[in-house]
């Protein structure tokens, strides 16, 4: 017998291992990476699941746990694969180390999906507005791929604060791949594709819009800049995702416009969800 026969350890294999297809990196702070998607995974586009990979060896008992943080899938529901995008934190328990994988590698996926982003949790309405901070783009990622966002509005505007240009690199690049791919031309139609607003804005940066979304709502440049009548509750729904603060604060400037949160079992005009943030 070889010696590695008796000597190796067995390998232990991931629960819920799912393998990584490709990764890309968008700046120093931001990537993101698809994975393989379990047969039995059924999601609603813009819920998130649990994802990480087993944590260090307990000192005493040599035992590992897995290390697992909620992140938004950001590929549609249809796709064969699962993306998710992420920031990088370099002392995160889980970034810190999930910024290294590569193709091939494994990592844990838990496969029941929840979340408020969907479109059942909104009420019929004309106009959807999707605000993200930083990585809060990540479920609107997978709500742009989904042709019930067309079917159900005729205009979509999509906002995005971040804090330098490189922080749209991602955002800006999926929007302008779903109006030059011929698979997202045929599964929703370029008349569908033509109804995205793209609204990006930085604070710290330079760039052609700049400023806090909220602070742009409130003194109406959004409204002026895009064409439209401002928010209400009559016609316009939107689903909101980024950090605590930006999600309370956006909260009240959209009660302030007359619109209500709601949930799943509870159907109002506004949506929030927080972003996962390292
Ligand atoms: P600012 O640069 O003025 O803080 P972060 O990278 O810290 O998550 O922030 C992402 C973007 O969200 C930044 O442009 C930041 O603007 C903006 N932001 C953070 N907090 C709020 C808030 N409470 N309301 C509006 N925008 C916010």
């Amino acid at each position: 017998t070889p010696v590695n026969q008796i000597t190796a350890k067995p390998v232990p294999t991931l629960p819920d291992a799912q393998t990584v297809t490709s990764v890309k990196h968008w700046s120093d702070r931001l990537f993101s990476f698809r994975v393989t998607r379990p047969a039995s995974l059924r999601f609603r586009s813009g819920e998130f699941v649990m994802i990480g990979l087993m944590g260090e060896a307990h000192p005493e008992t040599g035992k590992q746990k897995p290390l697992l943080r909620a992140y938004s899938i950001a590929s549609p529901a249809w796709d064969d694969e699962l993306e998710f995008y992420s920031v990088k934190v370099q002392d995160g328990p889980l970034t810190s180390r999930l910024q290294h994988i590569k193709a091939g590698d494994e990592l844990i996926l838990r496969p029941k999906p929840v979340g408020t982003l969907v479109h059942d949790a909104l009420l019929p309405g004309k106009r959807l507005w999707f605000f993200a901070t930083g990585t809060g783009f990540a479920p609107f990622a997978s709500l742009l791929r989904e042709p019930e966002t067309y079917e159900k509005f005729e205009e979509v505007v999509i906002t995005h604060t971040v804090r330098d240009v490189a922080e749209l690199a991602y955002g800006r690049e999926l929007i302008e791949n779903l109006q030059s791919d011929d698979l997202m031309q045929e599964l929703i139609g370029a008349e569908n594709l033509a109804k995205i607003r793209y609204y990006p804005t930085t604070t710290r940066e330079q760039s052609p819009k700049m400023g806090r979304i909220t602070n742009l709502l409130e003194v109406g440049s959004v409204f002026a800049d895009l064409g439209i009548p401002p928010i209400t509750p009559e016609t316009d729904r939107a689903m909101v995702c980024g950090s605590l603060d930006f999600n309370k604060d956006i909260t009240k400037v959209l009660e302030g416009f007359g619109l209500e949160e709601g949930a799943n079992s509870d159907p109002k005009t506004f949506v929030v969800e927080k972003a996962f943030v390292g």
